[in-house]
């Protein structure tokens, strides 16, 4: 069969494997780990899955049981997490992943999930940890005429999974745009130690790396043409909570501007996922801050706000994150954009090196802090997984400024967001330097814990919450047991225990 694109696919070797998804789906067999891309729902592919999922319930009305392991960069999108999951199909997940299907299978214990640093995969993947990779499924803008590969929205681990993975069927997505090409850097320089050498970034708009991916085409079996988007999921519009944090923020950089610790361009900025995010991005650009660079995981809709208004002299990043009107932005100026854009693996971006020397302002969001500036990024009272801790341990770790952002409460208000002792420890209080809510910033850095104690609940917790809050610190330092960290260990959980129970953290 021959590429009905030839522009797409412009290696006439490649185009000799050009087949349809159920024929591809077909090398998959049950047991296999399978590296598919995709991060944050763009890139990841769309035919294949869906073709796997056929394949698996074909074997279980045979009464046969057809799993397989699924990796990936991060999140992807309903058609791939959701209808794997929802079949029964997938019996370990790693690295992330934020699909609500596939989040109540490993809730209820029905498929095992490794929630990783995402900068770290790549090295763990190589120490074997995780066994072997069978297959690799990864989306393509398009394949070069000698064979290189023109990466899509999203870089990911896609160079790791085409590695080290015995097999590779390739999705050529003719939805992506072609002007993709030259806008990706694909460092092919890391390597256990003692092997390691500097990753040589010192400023975020540097390339280190090629444009293209690299595959030895022996092992590229299945070629599938698509025409298909990317999740694209729309945001919320920015409420009045998210706007506050928005303000605070900025009220807080101009603070730090004043005070000599950063300079008038900032430094580079890190924005994590979600809707705060977004209305963080969208304030600076009525800021004073100019010009700013990104040195982040994904590209959302404000980042590329930023870079229209010349607010944002350049991005580098893993994938876009983009809702519809993203997409549509970034389709009708990519001429424009594509130079200011560069799209790395994630072990670069997230790499604690480069994030170290650029000096990030990492900007995140939470699901609790506790009142000793402990954040949970990622369990619901302290046992349900909600999403993963994606990159924001790498980023916060080795921030310049690590910030984390939330609203006061939760659930109406019948969860607090500051609470006595967080029920789940994703970053410690060593790796958080800022918290900011609605009601204001609480900047730690140079607090004992019992001052910081105060500021949190004084700055951060919700008024309803506040007095019990200085109840709890009064008790405890009264109790005696341990006037460092002042905690009162039988009650220290009883917030979330009370919730649990009742449905609300308020005492009645
Ligand atoms: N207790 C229980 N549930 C809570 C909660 C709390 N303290 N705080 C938030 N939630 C729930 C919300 O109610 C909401 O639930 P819903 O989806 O059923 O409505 C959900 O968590 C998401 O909260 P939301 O307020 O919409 O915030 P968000 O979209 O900003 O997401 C995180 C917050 C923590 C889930 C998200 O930032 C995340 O996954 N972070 C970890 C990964 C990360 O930081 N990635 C970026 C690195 S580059």
């Amino acid at each position: 069969m021959t590429a009905r694109d030839p522009q797409r696919i412009r290696s006439t070797r490649l185009a000799e494997r050009v087949m349809t998804a159920e024929e591809a789906a077909a090398f998959i067999r049950p047991g296999d780990n399978v590296g598919m891309s995709g991060f944050t729902g763009s890139g990841y592919p769309k035919a294949v899955p869906a073709a796997l999922v056929a394949r698996i319930q074909e074997a279980q009305a045979r009464g046969e049981s057809f799993t397989v392991g699924v990796w990936t960069g991060a999140s992807t999108a309903p058609e791939l997490d959701g209808a794997l999951a929802a079949v029964g199909g997938i019996d370990l997940r790693m690295p992330y992943q934020s699909d609500p299907v596939t989040r109540a299978k490993i809730n209820a214990g029905e498929l095992d999930y490794l929630d990783l640093h995402l900068s770290h995969v790549a090295q763990m993947v190589w120490e074997g940890f995780f066994g072997h990779l069978d297959v690799a499924v990864i989306e393509v803008a398009g394949i070069t005429a000698s064979g290189e590969l023109i990466p899509s929205s999203s870089v990911g681990n896609n160079k790791t999974w085409i590695d080290v993975a015995d097999r590779v069927i390739l999705e050529v997505n003719s939805w992506q745009p072609i002007a993709f090409e030259g806008m990706h850097d694909i460092y092919y320089g890391t390597a256990l130690p003692p092997n390691r050498r500097p990753i040589q970034i010192t400023s975020p708009n540097d390339r280190i790396g090629v444009p293209y991916l690299r595959c030895p085409p022996e092992k590229v079996v299945a070629v599938v043409e698509t025409d298909a988007p990317d999740r694209n999921a729309p945001f919320k519009p920015v409420d009045d909570t998210s706007e506050r944090i928005a303000g605070h923020v900025l009220d807080f950089l101009s603070h730090e501007v004043r005070q000599g610790r950063l300079p008038a361009t900032l430094l580079p900025l890190q924005s994590g996922v979600g809707n705060i995010a977004n209305a963080v991005l969208a304030e600076l650009d009525r800021g004073p801050f100019r010009p700013l660079t990104a040195y982040t995981e994904v590209i959302q809709d404000g980042m590329l706000a930023l870079l229209a208004s010349g607010t944002l002299a350049s991005i580098s990043a893993t994938a876009f994150s983009l809702s519809e009107e993203g997409v549509d932005d970034l389709r009708a100026n990519i001429q424009d954009y594509r130079d200011r854009i560069i799209l790395r693996p994630q072990e670069i971006s997230n790499h604690p090196e480069v994030i170290r020397r650029l000096g990030c302002l990492a900007m995140n969001g939470i699901i609790e802090a506790d009142i000793y500036g402990n954040v949970n990024s990622t369990h619901v009272m302290g046992t349900r997984i909600q999403n993963g801790i994606g990159g924001s341990g790498d980023f916060a770790r080795n921030a310049y400024i690590s910030m984390f952002l939330t609203p006061s409460t939760a659930a109406g208000g019948a969860i607090s967001c500051i609470v006595p002792m967080v029920s789940h420890v994703d970053h410690t209080e060593h790796d958080v330097h800022v918290v900011v809510t609605e009601h204001g910033v609480a900047d730690l850095r140079g607090l004992a814990p019992r001052r910081r104690a105060q500021r949190i609940i004084d700055s951060c917790a919700h008024p309803d919450y506040r007095s019990a809050l200085l109840d709890y610190v009064e008790r405890a330092l009264a109790g005696g047991g341990g006037h460092h960290t002042p905690h009162l260990l039988g009650e220290a959980l009883s917030w979330h225990d009370r919730y649990e129970r009742t449905g609300s953290m308020h005492a009645r």
